[in-house]
């Protein structure tokens, strides 16, 4: 398995261009099952999650091709691809597929609305916590699905004639269950009101593909999605986001490195939660005409206390990277995770650079030293691992991070954007 290597020290100074969000990519790779018609996504990032996906797509009979670069395009920038379900010649998800990515589960709504049916694998738990699938049952179950569970894979029929409008009222905010809701109601019969929406951004990229797409939606980016029914949906040509989360990794790695990094392309309105509590951390933000500047003048980080919400609030996949920071604050900061319940994974990590953490239930207390030291350590989950190479780079000396396939799912050539900007950081293949 590859390694990282990185040299702490050095300052971040320079350009880092924004990649499209891999938690819109995913969702709107499996809105190609809607229609049989093509549907192109521009700036797809480039992401092993994303392969894992597009093979689970195979499986159900979509085409998948990514064109080259055109005129003007920027280097670096994301692909263009086309998915094209002309027929779904398989509507079964697998357990060896399914099981690699959560997200795949997701399949099961345009599968049940378009096919009437669906045999996917139960995703299973992971690393961050047990994570349930009942709220998507429950939104299924309501727009008329009979559903089972059979040998490990949940059995979807839809009623004679597809799905069925109707109000779902979520008793827990869930991207997962809004994103696949927010599919299957497409095709369904009738009005849907989703009460309760999950109101992320990548849910608001989606539902702007999906009306592209033919949809009729209403109340996007709000917590109440109305969905109008109509009968098939076409092929349309829509662009991936920003990744919010991969600009507030660059963003808290810019804090923790000092430094003045332009993030290219990031759009501030999707993590304003997170860039006013950097900034309460005493690291300048400001917003210009092609994205977000970071900069810290080598002054001392201020302990913040955060909590992780829905959107709009301070985002669980940012709880990891504002930790290491925290590590380096003038302090004591208290994090609490409330969206997942073993979230903390990376303490452990950040503790082998000499970070002072402890863990109470949903609260973690951080008491920040003035220096950590470079150390061995380990990647346990994709936000997790990106947070040991972000205390790396302000570490004295070598760290060194194991199993970073974890990375890859989930952060572009990570160690480019990095030494372009000045960074000490290499990968050590296996
Ligand atoms: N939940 C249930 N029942 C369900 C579904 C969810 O109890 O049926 C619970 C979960 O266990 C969790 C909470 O609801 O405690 C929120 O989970 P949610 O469904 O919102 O998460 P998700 O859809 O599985 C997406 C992102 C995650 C991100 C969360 C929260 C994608 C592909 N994944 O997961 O991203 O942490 O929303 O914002 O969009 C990551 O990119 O590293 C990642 C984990």
């Amino acid at each position: 398995m590859d390694r990282i290597r990185l040299v702490g020290g050095n300052e971040l100074n320079g350009e880092i261009l924004i990649s499209g969000a891999k938690n819109a990519a995913l969702p709107l790779m499996i809105s190609s099952l809607l229609t049989h018609e093509p549907l192109v996504l521009e700036n797809v990032p480039r992401l092993a999650d994303v392969k894992q996906l597009e093979r689970i797509l195979e499986n159900h009979g979509v085409d998948i091709a990514v064109h080259g670069r055109r005129r003007g395009e920027a280097e670096g920038g994301g692909q263009r691809m086309t998915f094209h379900a002309k027929d779904i010649v398989d509507t079964t998800a697998p357990y060896d597929l399914v099981s690699k990515m959560r997200a795949s589960f997701w399949v099961i709504g345009p599968l049940l609305a378009r096919e009437h049916n669906a045999r996917v694998s139960l995703p299973g738990g992971c690393a961050i916590g047990t994570r349930p699938v009942d709220l998507f049952l429950y939104g299924l179950k309501a727009l008329g699905a009979d559903i089972d569970i059979d040998e490990g894979y949940v059995v979807a029929k839809a009623p004679k004639g597809g799905l069925v409008g109707t109000t779902i009222t979520f008793p827990k905010v869930s991207v997962g269950a809004t994103h696949t809701i927010l599919m299957a109601a497409t095709l369904a019969k009738g009005t849907t009101i989703i009460e309760n929406a999950a109101r992320e951004p990548e849910i608001g990229n989606v539902a702007e593909c999906l009306v592209a797409m033919g949809a009729k939606i209403s109340g996007i980016g709000t917590e109440r999605l109305v969905i109008e029914g109509v009968s098939e949906l076409h092929g349309a040509t829509h662009e991936v986001l920003p990744d919010r989360i991969e600009t507030g990794t660059y963003a808290m790695a810019t804090a923790m490195a000092g430094g003045n990094v332009l993030l290219r392309g990031a759009r501030a309105e999707h993590l304003q939660a997170a860039l006013d509590t950097l900034s309460g951390s005493g690291v300048h933000i400001t917003n210009e005409d092609n994205g977000i500047r970071v900069y810290r003048n080598g002054n001392g980080i201020q302990p913040v206390d955060v909590e992780t919400q829905p959107f709009p609030g301070f985002p669980t996949d940012l709880q990891a990277q504002f930790m290491a920071l925290m590590t380096m604050s003038t302090g004591t900061s208290h994090i609490r995770e409330t969206i997942f319940e073993n979230r903390y994974m990376h303490v452990a990590e950040l503790a082998r650079f000499g970070a002072d953490i402890s863990v109470d239930g949903q609260v973690a207390t951080v008491h920040g030293k003035p220096q950590l030291k470079g150390a061995q350590v380990m990647a346990t989950d994709l936000r997790a691992s990106v947070s040991l190479v972000i205390a790396g780079l302000a570490a004295r000396g070598e760290t060194i991070v194991n199993r970073v396939y974890h990375l890859d799912r989930g952060f572009e050539r990570l160690e480019e954007k990095l030494s372009r900007c000045g960074a000490e950081i290499e990968r050590l293949a296996s």
